[in-house]
């Protein structure tokens, strides 16, 4: 059988590529893997690429997180057993809902390729003996670029490497490794923790949707405007989606 996972882009309407247009008009079943996202903006976004671009009678499955202990005795052997638990249940819904012949869609933010599981899930599912899986895969455009674009910005120095990191993951860069560095799933603004006062930071929240709020300058002097207008604004909707762009000071 044949699955696409298709990017779709960080949140704007607009910034969904002609190719996962024809992906979605070419699908005939969608499977919903994220609790129907975690706000209703977004879900509201994935809906009317849904039905805009899909064609005709196409068929929309939501498949349930299997539930995960948070405090396991061993960490490690929960996980493998929650992976495992949403590889079943993945197989499951493809099987139940998928006809002969008939091809599944998995609907990804951003791009696929960064921090999302959709892809882990179906490597694994077509690493099993007993089912035959085709996986193909729409590329995004990713928070990353819709951060440097908005910005109007090279995301680093001439011929500089760049870094793509968690805000968990902030303060174990290794020294030289840290020129610049996107920073994603952060709700705690780790940088300033990490970062030197004259570094520079370009935060985005929003981006590409209608409350998208962007700060820049030196940490020194943009640090407390971003707290603000994170805290503002998280507290106005009820939900964020932030990243920032590091740049050590040169
Ligand atoms: C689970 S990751 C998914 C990333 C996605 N695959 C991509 O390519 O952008 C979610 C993180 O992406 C970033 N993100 C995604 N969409 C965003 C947006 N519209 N504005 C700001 N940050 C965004 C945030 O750092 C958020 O914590």
């Amino acid at each position: 059988m044949l699955l696409r996972v298709i990017g779709i882009g960080p949140g704007s309407p607009r910034q969904i590529t002609l190719e996962a247009v024809d992906a979605i008009g070419a699908t005939d079943v969608f499977f919903l893997l994220d609790k129907g996202s975690r706000t209703s903006e977004l879900t509201a976004l994935r809906e009317k690429f849904l039905t805009e671009y899909g064609a005709p009678g196409h068929r929309v499955v939501a498949i349930a997180d299997p539930p995960r202990d948070r405090r396991p005795d061993d960490y490690e052997a929960e996980v493998r057993r929650w992976h495992a638990a949403r590889v079943d249940a993945v197989r499951a819904a493809v099987s139940e809902h998928l006809r002969p012949g008939e091809t599944g869609g998995f609907l990804v933010w951003g791009d696929p390729a960064l921090y999302d599981s959709t892809l882990r899930i179906l490597d694994q599912l077509a690493a099993r003996d007993d089912v035959s899986v085709e996986v193909e895969v729409i590329a995004g455009v990713t928070s990353a670029s819709a951060l440097t674009a908005a910005h109007g910005i090279v995301a680093h120095g001439i011929g500089e490497p760049i870094l793509t990191t968690t805000g968990r993951r902030l303060s174990a860069t290794p020294a030289g490794a840290d020129a610049n560095q996107i920073v994603m799933l952060d709700s705690d603004l780790a940088f300033r923790e990490t970062a030197a006062p004259d570094d520079l930071v370009y935060w985005g929240a929003y981006l590409g949707t209608e409350h998208e709020i962007l700060v820049s300058g030196r940490v020194a002097d943009v640090t407390a405007e971003i707290e603000e207008k994170r805290a503002r604004a998280r507290e106005r909707l009820g939900w964020i989606m932030d990243i920032y762009l590091l740049q050590k000071a040169r």
